[in-house]
């Protein structure tokens, strides 16, 4: 893994914008994978900063969400639509047909999965994958014991993951139980994973993810097995 050391959380999206926008820029119809969560904010600020400045255009890119909580409406502020949309997508000029985000409310769940693996077989392969890292050692929703050849599919939510995301909801028992995450294979499959890290609370866990032996138990262990991971963090390691 190539680690790059910053000060603070907003060198680290400055950074991951640079790559994002570089990339993004270099290639004629990329592939974009996005992630939610506090970590990317910044970067997305600077997204659509850069967009409504000319620098980049949305127009030929296509994104893929990670996951979605399974159950809430798109309405909801703690969808992860709704946290895209606010975010992201509906300050920058991509056309919102090119913007996938699993359905959490679709009635045959297994057959969202199915489609959405589909989407994502159909765009080619994705050249880019944003990830955060949940306490746990998850990435997207891939909680402890998902295996490394997995495709999108439905997961109960950990206990820790409740907890951890609870501060976004009233009180814990509005929290999810299930949710719908893009799998451990096809992250392993995009081109580069760009792989932000912030926060003394995510430091241990970062640690056994860079040093310590690929496992289930942390998923995102599975990313010392791909050839092209960029971290970028301000934990000391
Ligand atoms: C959430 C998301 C992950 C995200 C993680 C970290 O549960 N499913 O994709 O990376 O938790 O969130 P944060 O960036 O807020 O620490």
């Amino acid at each position: 893994m190539n680690i790059i050391k910053v000060n603070n959380y907003e060198e680290m999206s400055k950074k991951a914008a640079e790559i994002v926008l570089e990339k993004l820029n270099k290639i004629e119809k990329p592939v974009l994978g996005l992630a939610t969560g506090s970590t990317p904010e910044g970067l997305y600020k600077l997204m659509c900063e850069a967009n409504k400045a000319g620098d980049i255009s949305f127009q030929d890119v296509t994104t893929f969400n990670l996951d979605e909580y399974v159950g809430l409406p798109e309405e909801n502020e703690q969808s992860y639509h709704y946290f895209m949309d606010e975010h992201l997508l509906n300050h920058i000029d991509i056309p919102k047909q090119q913007a996938y985000i699993p359905n959490g409310l679709a009635e045959d769940l297994e057959a969202e999965c199915a489609r959405y693996d589909a989407a994502i077989e159909a765009a080619g392969k994705i050249d880019l994958q944003l990830l955060g890292l949940g306490v746990n050692g998850h990435v997207g929703f891939n909680e402890p014991g998902t295996p490394v050849t997995s495709r999108t599919h439905i997961v109960e939510l950990d206990d820790i993951t409740r907890e951890v995301n609870a501060r976004f909801f009233e009180d814990e028992a509005e929290v999810p139980t299930k949710a719908i995450t893009m799998g451990i294979a096809t992250i392993l499959e995009a081109d580069h994973v760009l792989f932000l890290v912030h926060g003394e609370k995510k430091a241990e866990i970062l640690r056994k993810v860079i040093n310590g032996e690929v496992t289930e138990d942390i998923p995102a262990s599975a990313l010392q097995l791909h050839p092209n991971v960029t971290v970028i963090t301000d934990i000391e390691l």
